[in-house]
């Protein structure tokens, strides 16, 4: 509330359900059109006040000025809780600090290279597969390739686990957050979701046990993330649990973000003959041979804002929710302590403030000065502040190297080129399956 008490901008609503309704309907394009009251407004979901927040000083704010104001919320610790409450992702203070220190040797820049290899030669092995003329869900196409090149690079070589098992096991946790009625229900609740829920995760357990016995046969100074959680549960600096959740959470975050993106970026290359056109000229400019060498990929600038633009336009993670832990002043409005507040990336992302015709898929747009022009935390699809997101380095080395490989030799022809309708789950997902025709670029 405000110092005269009047309450931020927010959509009338109906008695107990609030803006439920409406924002069940078409959540993504609600909030966009709701975000138009105001840099706060209030969105009412059954008793649940959600605060979005779309002026990147506020969100700047909340990431990055004052982190210590703004925890991970009740409701997301909850549903997490059972999978992964002890993770990285999850924990908090001194032992959030000891986790981060632990893993971030993984994901120094010196590793890229070694990883680009493994990516390239992974990629290479799925699309020796790929026939030309036949259909591809390419969504679960993507999710295969990705699991495949986190485990390779992350854990080793030959982790003995069944990534079919691991990514099934994997949607039906995910699952449970389909939608925010189920996610709120507490998981003992025997429901088809909830029991769906469970299952997985004892399945997903013994795949962590293997991974763990794998792990402790290998090389303990090879750096991979598997042996520096090894050499932390040796030395007692992590508890058993924490480095099982901490291998289940990258299994989860690791792979369903990446898949994603570079579903919406073959989506998007399908209609936009223009862009496919740059790219490719980029690719037969500057790589050799059939596959992209690390340094090559380095080089590759168009390929880069091909994700940049796709991670702009469909952000994997929509929104950072978080809670204050006081009372906030925002602007002209002050947040009372418990409020859940929404840091909006699909919102922002497509905001005509920063974004000429933010609806258009234009890679170019990122070619001159505007990431120097932009305010800060007008893209934020890693987060920001210390809890950005460890893997972005090499999320954005593996989507580029990827794409590369596969655009050297293979395009889609979409079955359908319509306008893509997201569901808000964990992540924003294509409501339904996006399906190419493959077609090889030497014919
Ligand atoms: C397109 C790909 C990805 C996107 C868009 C993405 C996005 C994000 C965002 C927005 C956060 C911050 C969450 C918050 O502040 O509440 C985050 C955190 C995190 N991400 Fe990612 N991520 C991606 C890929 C990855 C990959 C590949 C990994 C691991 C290999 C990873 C591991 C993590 C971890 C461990 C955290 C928690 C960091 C912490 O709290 O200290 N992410 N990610």
């Amino acid at each position: 509330m405000s110092s005269d008490d009047t309450p931020p901008p927010s959509p009338p609503g109906k008695p107990i359900l609030g803006n439920l309704v409406e924002f069940s309907q078409s959540p993504f394009e609600y909030c966009r059109e709701q975000a138009r009251l105001g840099d706060i407004v209030e969105i009412s979901l059954v008793g649940q006040s959600i605060y979005l927040l779309t002026e990147p000083e506020h969100v700047s704010r909340v990431l990055a000025g004052e982190p210590e104001r703004f925890d991970k919320p009740e409701f997301v610790q909850s549903a997490f809780d059972p999978a992964i409450g002890e993770s990285l992702l999850m924990s908090s203070g001194d032992e959030w600090q000891t986790q981060r220190e632990t893993l971030q040797p993984a994901f120094y820049r010196d590793r890229m290279s070694e990883y680009a290899s493994t990516i390239v030669e992974t990629t290479a092995r799925h699309i020796a597969t790929w026939e030309v003329g036949s259909t591809v869900d390419i969504t679960e196409s993507m999710q295969r390739l990705t699991m495949r090149a986190l485990v390779t690079t992350l854990f080793g070589d030959d982790v003995p686990i069944d990534q079919q098992t691991v990514r099934e096991s994997i949607d039906h946790v995910v699952g449970r957050f389909g939608s925010v009625v189920s996610s709120m229900i507490p998981h003992w609740v025997p429901t088809p979701t909830n029991v769906r829920f469970v299952r997985a995760l004892w399945s997903l357990e013994e795949v962590v046990d293997e991974v763990l016995v794998y792990g402790r046969t290998g090389d303990p100074d090879d750096q991979t993330l598997l042996s520096l959680l090894v050499a932390a549960d040796r030395a007692e600096r992590l508890s058993r649990e924490t480095v099982r959740d901490e291998i289940l959470m990258f299994l989860i975050e690791g792979y369903g973000t990446t898949s994603l993106a570079l579903t919406y970026i073959w989506y998007e290359l399908a209609r936009n003959p223009e862009t496919w056109r740059r790219l490719t000229d980029e690719l037969d400019e500057v790589v050799a041979g059939d596959r992209p060498t690390p340094s090559e990929i380095r080089r590759l600038d168009v390929t880069e804002r091909v994700v940049t633009e796709a991670l702009r336009k469909y952000p994997p993670i929509y929104g950072i929710f978080r809670e204050t832990t006081t009372d906030v002043t925002f602007g002209d409005w002050t947040v009372p302590e418990g409020s859940l507040l929404c840091l909006p990336q699909f919102v922002l992302h497509r905001d005509e403030r920063f974004y000429d015709d933010p609806a258009a898929f234009r890679p170019e747009r990122w070619a001159g000065d505007l990431e120097e022009t932009l305010p800060e935390y007008a893209y934020f699809p890693f987060g920001g502040g210390p809890r950005h997101c460890i893997g972005s380095r090499f999320a954005m080395l593996e989507m580029k190297a990827m794409l590369a490989t596969m655009a050297n030799q293979w395009r889609f022809d979409l079955e359908s080129e319509e306008e893509l309708s997201l569901t808000m789950d964990l992540v924003a997902r294509p409501e339904d399956p996006v399906r190419g025709t493959l077609v090889s670029r030497s014919s």
